[in-house]
């Protein structure tokens, strides 16, 4: 990173509640996150979602998160009241989820669904706002677009579904995106596809994006960096191209357990949970 950062975390810890016996979800996360594209990689329940929706001020009661730092584009994040973070949310920050069919609005049609997203955020005239719809609709690769932006969410396509919540997403031209398991309800050739859209569509647009992923594998191909979460806390933090030397034992193991066609008919390796922290005398 050579430029001042876009998001600047310090000591984000997520809490149950704001009781004394609260349990810590997310525990003392510090990074930052450039013009780059960061992986957040850690198995089910580490706490990458919350961790994730603190960023976007998504948290809800009970639930409460504190930070020594939060700032985005040199704002603190920490005392927007929701007023404030609705702007934000789309011009300056947005998330695509895990599977389009539950965030896309089944009622309006994908060029109304882009649309909204638009007319929430800017005040333009509806030929302007059309020619907008068609631009992002074409930059995603969907095809058509004259014709498909008439089309349901029901007439699409897992992947096509996600390249229109992509679409909403990034028309408002936000500088960060949050990709939150962007390709887990996908199948494995529609997951490369979107990945390299969402990584090209980055680094054209000279965005960040925070790529949430329980594969290290993936992380590596689609990232500059990774960070490694283990039970809310970040354990082991590189560059994705020394992921696969990584010492961690934890990120070993996140290396390892990803089945492929080299380690069919093996017995995948299990971390030793009780001796996750300590480093790999390996
Ligand atoms: N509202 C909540 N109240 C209490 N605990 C919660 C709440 N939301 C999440 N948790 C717990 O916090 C932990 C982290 O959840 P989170 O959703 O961030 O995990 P994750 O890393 O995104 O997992 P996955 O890969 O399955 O999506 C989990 O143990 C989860 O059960
Ligand atoms: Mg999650």
């Amino acid at each position: 990173m050579n430029e001042a950062p876009l998001l600047s975390v310090e000591g984000l810890c997520v809490r149950t509640s704001a009781r004394p016996d609260a349990k810590i979800l997310v525990d003392d996360l510090s990074f930052e996150l450039g013009t780059e594209r960061l992986g957040l990689v850690g198995e089910s329940g580490s706490g990458k979602s919350l961790t994730a929706r603190a960023l976007m001020g998504l948290l809800r009661a009970p639930l409460v998160m504190q930070a020594s730092r939060m700032e985005f584009a040199g704002r603190d994040l920490r005392e927007l009241t929701p007023r404030q973070w609705r702007p934000l949310r789309g011009t300056g920050m947005a998330m695509v989820l895990q599977d389009p069919r539950h965030a896309l609005n089944p009622v309006l049609s994908v060029g109304a669904q882009i649309d909204e997203s638009l007319r929430l955020h800017q005040k333009l005239g509806s030929a302007e706002r059309r020619d907008r719809v068609l631009d992002i609709m074409e930059a995603v690769g969907l095809p058509e677009p004259h014709r498909l932006r008439h089309a349901y969410p029901r007439h699409l396509s897992g992947g096509m579904g996600q390249r229109v919540m992509l679409a909403t997403m990034l028309v408002n031209g936000p500088r960060l995106l949050i990709a939150d398991e962007p390709t887990s309800a996908l199948d494995a050739v529609l997951r490369d596809q979107v990945l390299d859209l969402i990584t090209n569509l980055v680094e054209t647009r000279r965005m960040g994006l925070l790529l949430i992923s329980h594969d290290l594998q993936q992380v590596a191909r689609y990232c500059d960096r990774a960070l490694v979460m283990f039970q809310g806390r970040i354990v082991d933090a590189r560059k994705a191209s020394e992921l696969d030397r990584a010492s961690h034992p934890y990120t070993r193991t996140l290396w390892a357990c990803r089945p492929s066609a080299a380690t069919y008919g093996t017995m995948l390796p299990v971390l030793d949970r009780s001796r996750p922290m300590e480093a790999s005398s390996q």
